[in-house]
């Protein structure tokens, strides 16, 4: 098979279109984003020679999933980070369909990716082979291809996404993948040379455990481990983004979820014994396939695909440009709940700052800005309240706590996405609000309560529009300071 017609034709489409992309005023300022095209999951987050790498799905030819490389971009603050060349291309016999997402692990100097070749004959008929690239300087890779064939018996061929960590000498691989039953799991595999695989068997999943219907495949596992701040107990952390849960209230809102078990990985058996309910890691539109890594700092470190699949219609792609990942996290454990906190660097990047406290009854313009912290804390709740952010003649983004509800709540239906549903998330009689923002060119994250809960949205405001206001029905109690990003 010839393949040179892979990397002439990114080269091609990336020439052609970069000058559009990069003059649309929805373009992120820090956010990983394809310099053309459609990318999705995170791949391959780790820390190589110093230097954080992340990899992400990439379609550079369209703005649609029809093709996947991995992209590749470098950073020393996970804030600034630099274009690399393409990392891995569909450009071989295991892979032709798409190098599909996996994970990064530095081993004795040299940074191996694993991920899945992806594969379809005419019919169809789908092959998934996992897959291994090494590299010593972090930028060229030489392929293994494949280490693992097809799926163990007893599964489909929806086997994908193998996120590897290394535990007393083995190497560990947990993997989604479906049953023959159509019911989705993550399965285990272990290796002693990170060649030669073996299937332990599935730790998780549908129809296990305390767990009944849940969804028909599984994508992106994920495993780590916490130690409470409160308790001083390790706990394990299983990831998964089950596709197939039907909305619940407020709950699975967004077309497929991701979210975490807390529990105990027992690797004899092997099983993840799940304790709690499966709990979503965002509540906003715009979260998936998330992947974690531990730093040299000892940090848990979370990012995200700021998207979910099959919504392709965002207002970006008449510019040929579509999605972005999430800023980094990271990630805690206080009395067994996760916390998602803005990574400490993020202080690094505010500029000007400008404050405001007082308090506020019916609407108060308080600010400007378009790329910028926003911090609030409120007291003294006794009806609905919030702030409007990005607000023009048209749009604008509104968080709100909903007094009645007790519900805080994230609407950008205003804005030039078609999708104009609201994000929502139960608080309880809460007596203080604090809530720290990031808003980019067209997104918002908002980390509520010291990251008990967090919402990631894209939002496509008209331009210019750049009015922050704050709103209360009977007053609020507000302290707020904003740092315009340098
Ligand atoms: C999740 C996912 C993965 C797959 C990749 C393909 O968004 O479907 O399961 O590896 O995207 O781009």
């Amino acid at each position: 098979m010839d393949f040179k017609h892979i990397k002439e034709n990114e080269e091609k489409s990336v020439s052609e279109k970069k000058e559009k992309v990069s003059s649309d005023y929805w373009r992120q300022k820090y956010h990983i984003q394809g310099i053309v095209g459609l990318i999705n999951d995170p791949n391959g987050f780790s820390q190589f020679k110093g230097k954080y790498h992340m990899f992400y799905q990439w379609n550079p030819l369209k703005t649609d999933h029809t093709a996947k490389y991995w992209g590749h971009s470098v950073s020393g603050d996970l804030l600034h980070w630099e274009r690399k060349k393409t990392a891995l291309r569909p450009e071989t016999v295991y892979s032709k369909n798409g190098v599909y997402s996996g994970s990064g692990l530095t081993i004795n100097d040299k940074l191996y990716l694993f991920y899945t070749g992806n594969v379809k004959d005419e019919k169809g008929n789908r092959d998934s082979y996992q897959c291994i690239a090494i590299s010593e300087d972090g930028e060229n890779f030489e392929r293994i291809e494949p280490v693992i064939t097809n799926q163990p018996e007893g599964y489909t061929r929806h086997i994908r996404d193998p996120k590897v960590w290394e535990k007393d000498g083995i190497y560990y691989m947990i993997i989604g993948i479906q049953n023959d039953d159509l019911k989705g799991k993550a399965a285990l595999f272990s290796s002693e040379n990170i060649y030669d695989w073996k299937f332990l068997g599935e730790i998780a999943g549908a129809d296990k455990g305390k767990l009944g219907k849940f969804g028909y495949m599984w994508e992106c596992p994920d495993y780590f481990q916490l130690k409470d701040e409160k308790t001083s107990e390790i706990k394990d952390i299983l990831v998964a983004c089950p596709q197939g849960l039907e909305a619940q209230g407020d709950l699975y809102n967004n077309v497929f979820q991701s979210g975490y078990f807390i529990g105990k990985m027992d690797y004899k058996k092997p099983e993840f014994i799940i304790e709690n309910d499966f709990i979503e890691l965002d509540r906003g539109h715009d979260f998936y396939a998330p992947q974690s890594m531990e730093d040299d700092k000892g940090r848990r470190l979370m990012i995200g695909w700021m998207g979910v699949p099959e919504q392709e219609d965002y207002p970006t792609v008449k510019n040929e440009w579509l999605h972005c990942l999430t800023l980094p996290r990271e990630l805690k454990l206080k009395n067994g709940k996760l916390y998602q906190v803005p990574i400490e660097e993020m202080e690094t990047i505010r500029g000007e700052k400008s404050e405001f406290s007082g308090s506020v009854k019916g609407e108060k313009e308080i600010g400007k800005g378009t790329v910028y912290e926003l911090k609030a804390e409120f007291s003294d709740i006794s009806s609905d309240f919030g702030l409007k952010l990005r607000v023009g003649e048209n749009s604008e983004t509104v968080l709100k706590f909903d007094y009645n509800e007790k519900k805080f709540i994230l609407d950008r239906s205003s804005g030039e996405q078609p999708d104009k549903s609201l994000r929502k998330v139960y608080l309880g009689d809460i007596k203080t609000l604090e809530l720290d923002i990031f808003v980019d060119n067209s997104s918002v994250e908002v980390f509520i309560n010291g990251g008990e809960e967090v919402f990631s949205s894209r939002i496509f405001p008209e331009k210019g529009a750049d009015k922050i206001t704050v709103f209360s029905e009977n007053g609020i109690n507000v302290k707020i300071e904003k740092w315009e990003w340098k």
